[in-house]
């Protein structure tokens, strides 16, 4: 496919082309009146009980909203089901016994599939074992594990049995994992060994040993054996091995435990503005029917299709649409554990192919990569099974769209751009693929039920193509319930702002900037805190740095993300040279506290950090440098002559990063 011309894609940035379905996708799609729109507005909050009434539920629902204490607002009141059940039992209860739940992929190509069945007896053998180890309802489960099928397993045996589960990142570093268990008051940890990276077997339990040390009380560890003989290992006093645990308790029934709708399904820490990750508290009811009901409208997901989410499943995009929405629908579900490019860079097309996958939904940064290594990958297979494309987790610009929708979507799929977080649960602003025109570059208009409005510092609407900040003016089922152990931080963080006690008026503010077209369409802009989103992982700023600066003869560090990427600028002390020496102490540091993912792609050392006149940091200004752009108002700057310093660095490391050694 040639590039069109530059009137072609001036079009295309200012986001005016549109796209809209084919009559062939909309003919199958879940969705595809256009009514919905209104027929949601008019029925507010009724409406929602349709997101209820795909699951099933052991008592029906009194109210579907409750208002009264807002903005702690309860959904679906009284109501009660297990969230197991929704995602497992009935379906096998139905006629999917047979049917497969789980294909998963490992890095060294091992297959596995698992039916609705199977994951019936595996979750119950597990939760069985669970409570052998003593877990009660409502105790929390810690899980730190790669994209194995054990995690899912753990995570539905722990909805089973009506204890909340804490997914932690398995790239997260062990001070991490301390530190989330502590929070979270967690006792009972399911990990495992290792892992394979890139064929070599990477040890995971030296970092379990050592949170675990870290950790306040006696914890009862899990240990799955991924790598066998390529990594033996030892289990220690409270830790127990995952396969001999199961085989104890196969063939065990464990009743779904029946939870009050508002109860708590898991608990998922992310990054806040403060160096202290919060833990959003997303309920059973709630949640459920929201994933449920998006996966269906938005993703088109179908029992027979075979449906594949590239995210991890330790961030909430792979809660909400790898896991539970997937599976309450009673699809099937691919889980991937390796990565695009090993062992070669057309992996992602292979399995594509190879499992027939009807729809795909991925991360802008890894589009950016595809289109990177070329079309030519993608062309080497057959992608025609595809119907349906997504994005999540940061704008996706026009061009990676266009290439998207060329490349993988053979210019017939729709693409739905979804912009949603950790907090809401589910997607929030995107097109309905079976209804709405696309246009690249924006996510689109609210969903049916959705009531968000971009407004400025005093909380009045903007006028279209005006920047201001997002505002979600409406509750909606999906929507995080508290911070766990923090109520005042939930209240102050999210809904404070532009909210009028008085008025009983209520907003929730995510912290992202948009602007919104004459259409309604939300375009979204960025955060407006110090949260970046690198490679769809959201780290915070002060995190990031606070470890920076615990490095000796670091003075001062800013993080910014750019481009998918993670860059640290760094300033040293007095007479420290910003030599390979101390880059590789800052990066360890990073990877002792944080985590892998927190690694960043470009250490830039500078003598000087841009910065106000009232001396913050002007991180703004550091991004613009990293991606090329024109620079913004910089007349607060205080020393202006850091910039041309800054560029002269930054276009340095890019050359040493291209031309290692
Ligand atoms: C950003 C990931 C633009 C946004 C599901 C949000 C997006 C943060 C989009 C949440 C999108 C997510 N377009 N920006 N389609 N989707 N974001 O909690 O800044 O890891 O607030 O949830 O990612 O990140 P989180």
């Amino acid at each position: 496919m040639e590039d069109g011309g530059d009137d072609e894609l001036e079009s295309w940035l200012a986001g005016r082309e549109g796209f809209d379905p084919s009559a062939s996708f909309v003919d199958q799609a879940n969705v595809a009146d256009p009514g919905i729109y209104a027929a949601f507005a008019e029925e507010w909050p009724a409406c929602w009980e349709a997101a209820a009434e795909l699951l099933s539920w052991g008592r029906r629902w009194e109210a579907v909203l409750d208002e009264s204490d807002a903005p702690r607002y309860r959904w679906f009141v009284d109501g009660r089901l297990n969230a197991a059940h929704n995602c497992v039992d009935r379906h096998v209860e139905s006629g999917l016994k047979n049917h497969a739940a789980i294909r998963w992929v490992g890095k060294r190509d091992e297959t596995l599939t698992y039916t609705y069945g199977d994951l019936q007896r595996e979750t119950a053998a597990f939760a069985a074992a669970l409570r052998e180890l003593g877990v009660g309802e409502d105790d929390v489960v810690t899980l730190y594990l790669p994209m194995i099928p054990e995690l899912p397993i753990a995570m539905l045996a722990c909805a089973r049995i009506g204890a909340p589960h804490s997914v932690v990142f398995a790239g997260f570093s062990a001070d991490a994992l301390a530190t989330r268990m502590n929070a979270a008051g967690s006792r009972f940890l399911v990990a495992c060994d290792g892992y394979y990276r890139r064929g070599d077997a990477i040890n995971h339990k030296g970092k379990v040993d050592r949170a675990v040390r870290r950790v306040d009380g006696d914890v009862q560890t899990v240990v799955v054996d991924r790598l066998g003989e390529d990594l033996p290992h030892s289990l220690a006093a409270g830790q127990h091995d995952y396969d001999a645990l199961v085989e104890r308790h196969r063939g065990a029934t464990v009743e779904p435990v029946i939870r009050d709708s508002e109860d708590d399904l898991f608990v998922m820490y992310t990054s806040g503005t403060t160096g202290q990750p919060k833990a959003v508290r997303h309920t059973t009811g709630g949640y459920l029917s929201y994933v449920a009901w998006t996966s269906r409208a938005v993703l088109d997901v179908k029992p027979d299709d075979t449906y594949w989410c590239s995210a991890d499943i330790g961030w909430i995009t792979g809660h909400s649409y790898i896991v539970y929405g997937p599976l309450a629908l009673g699809t099937t579900t691919l889980i991937y554990e390796g990565t695009p490019e090993y062992p070669e860079k057309d992996r992602v097309w292979e399995l594509v192919e190879r499992y027939g996958v009807d729809v795909f939904y991925t991360a802008p940064t890894a589009i950016r990569a595809f289109m990177k290594w070329g079309a030519e990958y993608p062309d080497r297979h057959d992608l025609s099974s595809l119907r349906l494309l997504g994005t999540v987790g940061e704008p996706i610009n026009p061009r990676a769209w266009r290439w998207y929708h060329e490349h993988i979507g053979g210019g017939e799929c729709p693409i739905v751009d979804t912009w949603w977080q950790a907090e809401t649960g589910g997607m929030m602003i995107t097109t309905l693929p079976g209804v709405g025109t696309m246009k690249p570059g924006s996510a689109g208009p609210p969903l049916p039920g959705i009531d968000a409005r971009v407004v400025d510092r005093e909380g009045a609407e903007v006028d279209p193509g005006e920047a201001g900040y997002l505002t979600i003016t409406r509750p909606w089922p999906g929507m995080l319930r508290g911070l766990a152990g923090d109520d005042d931080r939930f209240v102050d963080e999210y809904w404070a702002p532009y909210s009028d006690p008085l008025a009983d008026e209520w907003v929730y503010f995510p912290g992202d900037r948009a602007t919104v077209d004459e259409d309604g369409y939300v375009t979204l802009l960025g955060r407006v805190d110090d949260v970046i989103t690198v490679s769809g992982h959201r780290l915070g700023t002060m995190e990031l740095e606070s470890a920076i600066v615990g490095v000796e003869g670091v003075a001062e560090a800013a993080t910014v993300g750019a481009a998918g990427e993670l860059i640290a600028y760094v300033s040293t002390e007095q007479g420290r040279p910003g030599d390979a020496a101390l880059r590789e102490a800052v990066v360890d540091e990073l990877r002792r506290v944080v985590g892998d993912v927190a690694v960043p792609d470009h250490v830039v050392f500078t003598p000087e950090l841009p910065k106000t006149r009232s001396g913050k940091i002007m991180r703004r200004l550091l991004e613009d440098i990293a991606t090329g752009e024109e620079l913004g108002d910089i007349s607060a700057l205080r020393n202006p002559e850091v910039i041309g310093e800054l560029r002269a660095r930054l276009a340095g490391e890019l050359q040493s990063y291209l031309e290692p050694g």
